[in-house]
This record gives structure tokens, sequence and C-alpha cells, in this order.
């Protein structure tokens, strides 16, 4: 049998990630299967962003990268899809997969299913309800121009079925007739996979950036809705820099340029004083196996990542989310994750519980087996190869 050509499409840091779970899974089980093509969109550019994961997680390096670059929303948005089209074009594949909801996937979602490339999208059915938000946006539009839709929680399968997908469906299928099915969260994959490598290859890492397991707090910040308003971000950053003095806590803070960015922009005198407290580590982004060594040896997570707010169940740790909603929806319900938008008085209330409770707390499996990136490929097989 003829392989089935595949585009697999990355352009954000967290969807490189995503890509190495289907990439690990076709290299290893399904190479007489699919044609891998791998294109990058260029939207994240730096390297600790983008090639850092290449080199880590051992993803062959892209075939095309579209190069887009940073812009406001339309303009990135709308380079994307005029480049990719024309990838798209001359390769000619049986099916393009897309991740989560960033403007990558929104413009390879409408550039493949208005040239017909049937779509399928990893992580789909995820919701916040709160339009405001670019990524609800994507979310929703990728998810109505996919043929294959891949739910990574019961919760997320449930809202698809509230907008009209429906699981009863039978082959054949396309955007007009969609499959949706669950199959657990390719990061769990991930999580497992790099977990014990992170402890093996990044013995010292620990100690270079200056703290002790189970004694720091770990903080990633990058949403726009945070680093774009003066307010939030000095709220945010006024309370962590009070608990973590009064409290005498170190937190780590691997930040996202954009973060940096607006920090010296808008906040200089609290951008000065996180360089120069004794309690915080300001450092660039982190590879993902220290990021997940980070995670895995934390008192504590505070961010406002959906892909962060997750791990930090994985690894069986409290986390405050700096925002009003998530789309993981289950951790709050478990207790687990505290939403704490930027409010002072909310942060602080969570801190304070989550110090002092950490015994109690309980992490199920709420993201599958870990072997979510196989039950795709199989799916993938049985839809696009009849
Ligand atoms: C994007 C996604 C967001 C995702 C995040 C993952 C959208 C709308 N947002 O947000 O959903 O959570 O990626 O990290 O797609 N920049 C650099 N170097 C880079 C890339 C960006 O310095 O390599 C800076 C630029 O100043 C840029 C800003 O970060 O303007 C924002 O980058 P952009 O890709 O637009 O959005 P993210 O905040 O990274
Ligand atoms: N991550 C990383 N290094 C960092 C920060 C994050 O490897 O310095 C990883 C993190 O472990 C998670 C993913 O990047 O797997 C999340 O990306 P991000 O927070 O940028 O985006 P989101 O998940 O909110 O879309």
């Amino acid at each position: 049998m003829k392989r089935l050509k595949v585009l697999n499409i990355v352009g954000a840091r967290p969807q490189i990630i995503k890509a190495s779970a289907i990439s690990r899974a076709i290299t290893n089980d399904f190479a007489d299967k699919f044609e891998e093509i791998i294109v990058h969109t260029g939207q994240h550019y730096d390297r600790e962003l983008s090639d850092v994961f290449f080199d880590e997680l051992e993803i062959r390096m892209p075939d095309f990268n579209l190069q887009v670059g940073s812009a406001r929303h339309g303009r990135q948005t709308g380079m994307i899809m005029e480049r990719i089209e024309d990838v798209m074009l001359s390769e000619k594949p049986d099916f393009v997969i897309i991740y989560g909801d960033t403007n990558s996937t929104i413009a390879a979602a409408l550039a493949a299913s208005k040239q017909h490339f049937p779509v399928v999208h990893i992580e789909a059915g995820m919701r916040s309800f709160n339009k405001q938000m670019p990524e609800e946006l994507n979310r929703i539009v990728a998810d109505h121009a996919s043929t294959l839709l891949f739910a990574p929680t019961n919760t997320a399968f449930k809202n698809l079925m509230a907008e009209g997908f429906r699981p009863e469906n039978t082959f054949p299928y396309s955007i007009n007739n969609p499959r949706v099915i669950l199959t657990g969260d390719i990061m769990y994959d991930n999580s497992l996979f790099y977990a014990e490598l992170a402890e093996k290859k990044k013995k010292s890492f620990l100690t270079n950036v200056g703290i002790e397991e189970d004694n720091y707090v770990l903080v990633t910040i990058h949403r726009d809705m945070n680093t774009d308003d003066i307010q939030r971000l000095s709220n945010i950053f006024n309370t962590l820099i009070e608990l973590s003095e009064s409290g005498k806590t170190d937190m780590v803070m691997p930040l996202h340029p954009r973060t940096i960015i607006a920090l010296k922009n808008n906040l200089p005198e609290i951008y000065k004083h996180i360089k120069e407290s004794g309690h915080f580590r300001l450092i660039p982004p982190v590879s993902f196996l220290e990021m997940i060594l980070l995670e895995k040896k934390a008192k504590m997570i505070v961010t406002d990542s959906g892909g962060v707010q997750k791990e930090s169940h994985f690894f069986s740790k409290p986390c405050i989310v700096l925002r009003q909603e998530t789309e993981w929806v289950e951790l709050v319900k478990n207790g687990t994750v505290k939403l704490a938008d930027a409010d002072p008085g909310k942060i602080r209330e969570a801190w304070d519980y989550f110090m002092n409770n950490t015994d109690v707390l309980q992490y199920p499996g709420f993201y599958g087996d870990g072997k979510a990136a196989t039950a795709i490929l199989n799916e993938m097989l049985i839809v696009f190869s009849h």
C-alpha cells in the first residue's frame, strides 16, 4: 500500500513539543504507513522557543520553514495562509495535522480546508468560553474546518457535541461529516516519555539555576491578557514579590520574550527589583527536559500557560492559574488548580491554601493512558486509507 502523505504543522513552542509525540510514533511504529512532511510556520523563531526543541526532542528539522516571524494577528495569520497554501498545493498531502489554538493552527486549518485537504485537529474541543482570547477563536474555527477531531478530555468531547458534532457519523468522513473521537492527551505521552530522560540528562540543572528540590515555586507568564495589560502585570508581579519575600520562597521564572519586553518597557522598576532580588531566578525560556525537571521538583507552580497547568497535574503539583477561566476545567474541579485571575487577594488565598495543604491533594488520571499518539495514528490510518 502507498504511504499516506501527511503535513505535520508547527509554529509555536508547544506545537513543536506536541508534534514530537506524533513524529516519534510515526518513526517507531508507522514508518511504512505514513510519509511525514514537517512544516514550521516560523511563528516562533528564537532558538529557545524553536530549534532547541528540534534538537533535544530529536525531531527532524522542518522540511519547510515559512519564516513568517512576529506580526499583528491579521498579518501573521494571512502570511502563514499565503505561504502554507503554496506548500500544500505543491506537496498535495493526503491530510494535514494541526495542533492546539495558535495563529499557525487557524491559518493552516483555513488554507487546507479551502483547498479541500482534510484537516486533522489534535487537541480539539477545548473551550474557555471567552471569545476575547485569540486562542478561543482559533480553536473554534480550526475544529469546524476539520475532518478528524481528537479530543483530549471528556469535557472537550462534550464541548464538540454541544456545537453539533456527532459521534454517530460514519464513513466516508469529510469536513461536512467529520469524525470526532476521545483519545487522551499526547502531552501526557510526552511527559511520561521525557520525565525519566530529564532526570538522567539534566542532573545538575537545578544546582546551576541556584535552587533546591521542593523548595521553590515555578512561574511562567506569557498570555497577552497579562503581558499587554499593565495593571494586571503589575498586580501579578507585585503579589509574587510580596509572597516570595515574606515567605522567603525562591521563584524560578523562565520568561517568554514578550513578558520580558513588557516588563522592560512598562514596568522597569519591577523588572529591576526581580532581577536584583535574591529570591527570583529570572532565566530565559528553557528546553522541554529542563522544564519537566523544574515542574517535577517544584513545590508549586504559578502560570497562565495551558500546557504548564496540565503538566502540573502530570507531576502532582498544585497550580495557581493567572486567568479567569481555563479549558482544563477538570483540574479546577479537582481542587489542584485554582483560578486566581490577576487578583492579588485570590493569588494570596490560593498560595496560602496550597502551601498548607500539599499533602491532602490528589491527582487522578484525567488524560488517558499515555498512548494517545498511537491511538491517533491508528485512527488516521483507518479514516484516510478508506
Ligand atoms: C503564541 C500563541 C499562544 C501560545 C504561545 C505559546 C497565538 C495567537 N498565540 O503566543 O496561544 O500560548 O504562542 O508560547 O498564536 N517573540 C519573540 N521570539 C519568538 C517569538 C515571539 O521574541 O521567537 C515575541 C515577539 O515580540 C512577538 C511576541 O513574542 O511579538 C508574541 O509572539 P506570538 O507568536 O505572536 O505570540 P505568543 O505570545 O508567543
Ligand atoms: N515550556 C518549555 N520551556 C519554557 C516554558 C514552557 O519547554 O521555558 C513548555 C511547557 O513545558 C509546555 C509548553 O512549553 O509543554 C507550553 O508552552 P506555552 O506555555 O508557551 O504555551 P501554551 O501551552 O499556553 O499554549
